[in-house]
């Protein structure tokens, strides 16, 4: 008889890799198959965030939701950081869980799903040399963790306490998995971390010296891996050896994400982000003075504790001066064991929400006007999937969304394209 499993994913893209890394695990070692249908399955895990209220809100009526419609032996786990950071209240709260996963334990799933009642979360576990087994079909891009853990001190951010400190992963680990990859086909890796250029601060075992522009140089050396991409790395630790690296490594893609968070000097202090408004856009200004078609991200609060209208408009004088491709913006949420949850001066919702839609509304604008700005251009894309509609879907090197339509044999490959028209999400090419 055939072992279903199904997971649903919360989160950011290493939640979306540890979900990869428990299913490959269950396949290979416990063989189970996996299921995109909860009724069907004998294992059900949820992989939570914890990073805003919101979603961490949403588990229990998930829990509850799950445990109506699953099959009458089905086991229930809860993995990821929300685990991590609420651990044995989840049982006492739901008596529908058999067990309790941190983020930072996820090698233990092949042990925890025989524990029924088991919880593991600890933060100080050091999984940072496990290789975890592989069920890797086929597909293009593939994720690659080169650190866990976190050694910032955000003031308003829990990773920290649902990840643990930061290791970095031994580099012969990391380069085996990219040239395993790139014998089964893949040609774009994504370096996964919660500060990848801090990589090579902190190992668990002996390890020779190394810093994150070693590592993409090395990853470079690989034949087959024709993309390296990675996030996030932290703009602080963003000096000119990793400029060059990332302006001159022909395989790093020239697309970054740079978490702004806030304009304000006021507010980055009350932070901790260690920087200013000036080194931001000072690091901004050199890696565009030294890359033509860069594509620059970014991440930012709205709505910090004591933060005015003023402070709001240094943020968006940062989002006129860089013009960022995309944002991923959020009203700020107090979350516990943070140091800004002991902040007064918390901004209404209402004012904040005023100022996240400001923000996303203007970002519209500039999207509008900077994607009509790539029309005629030329740009090599690896196409990666079909669509429904009949168009194949792939990404520039500076990471811009291009539909073309579909041709079977073009899948995986690369492209010279050239662009036609704009959209805000993405641009239409023809084939060259
Ligand atoms: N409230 C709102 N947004 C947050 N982020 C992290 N912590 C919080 C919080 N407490 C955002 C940051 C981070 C992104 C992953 O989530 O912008 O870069
Ligand atoms: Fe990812 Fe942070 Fe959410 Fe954990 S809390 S899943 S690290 S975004």
């Amino acid at each position: 008889m055939d072992k279903y499993v199904f997971i649903e994913t919360m989160g950011c893209a290493m939640n979306v890799h540890d979900s990869e890394n428990i299913l490959a695990e269950l396949e290979i070692k416990e063989g189970y198959k996996h299921t995109l249908d909860p009724k069907k399955a004998d294992l059900i895990l949820i992989n939570t965030c914890s990073i805003r209220e919101k979603p961490e809100r949403k588990l229990f009526s998930e829990i509850g939701q799950y445990a109506k419609i699953k099959k009458k032996n089905a086991k229930i786990g809860v993995c990821g950081c929300t685990a991590s950071h609420l651990g044995e209240q989840i049982l006492k709260k739901s008596p529908d869980v058999n067990f309790v996963l941190g983020a930072r334990n996820i090698s233990k799933i092949t042990s925890i799903i025989h524990q029924d009642g088991a919880i593991e979360v600890a933060t100080d576990y050091d999984d940072s040399s496990y290789v975890f087994a592989s069920n890797r079909a086929s597909g293009v891009k593939a994720m690659v963790n080169i650190s866990i853990g976190c050694d910032k001190k955000c003031t308003y951010c829990i990773v920290p306490h649902t990840r643990g400190n930061e290791i970095s992963i031994p580099m012969d680990i990391i380069l085996s998995q990219a040239q395993k990859l790139a014998q089964q086909g893949v040609k774009e890796i994504l370096l996964l971390g919660q500060n990848v250029n801090n990589y090579g601060k902190k190992f668990s075992t002996a390890h020779p010296k190394v810093n994150f522009s070693k590592l993409l140089h090395e990853l470079a050396q690989i034949d087959g891996i024709y993309r390296i991409r990675f996030t996030s790395p932290h703009p602080l630790q963003m000096d000119d050896e990793f400029l060059k690296e990332f302006a001159c490594n022909q395989k790093v893609c020239k697309s970054i994400h740079m978490p702004l968070q806030s304009g304000s000097n006021k507010i980055l202090k009350l932070m901790k982000r260690g920087y200013t408004q000036k080194w931001f856009l000072e690091r901004v200004a050199k890696l565009k003075s030294m890359i033509p078609h860069l594509s620059i991200g970014t991440d930012i609060i709205v709505g910090f504790p004591y933060e005015d209208d003023l402070d709001f408009q240094e943020t968006m004088h940062v989002v006129e001066k860089v013009q960022f491709d995309t944002i991923y913006s959020f009203i700020y949420s107090i979350r516990p064991h943070t140091e800004a949850a002991s902040l007064e001066h918390n901004v209404p919702y209402a004012i904040a929400h005023q100022r996240l839609l400001e923000l996303q509304n203007r970002h519209k604008e500039i999207l509008d006007s900077n994607n009509k700005k790539e029309i005629g251009r030329v740009y090599e894309i690896l196409w990666e999937n079909a669509r429904e509609d009949g168009l194949m879907e792939g990404k520039s090197d500076h990471g811009k969304i291009i539909r073309a339509p579909f041709q079977e044999e073009l899948i995986g490959t690369f492209t010279a394209v050239k662009i036609l028209d704009s959209r805000r999400a993405y641009l239409i090419g023809e084939i060259l």
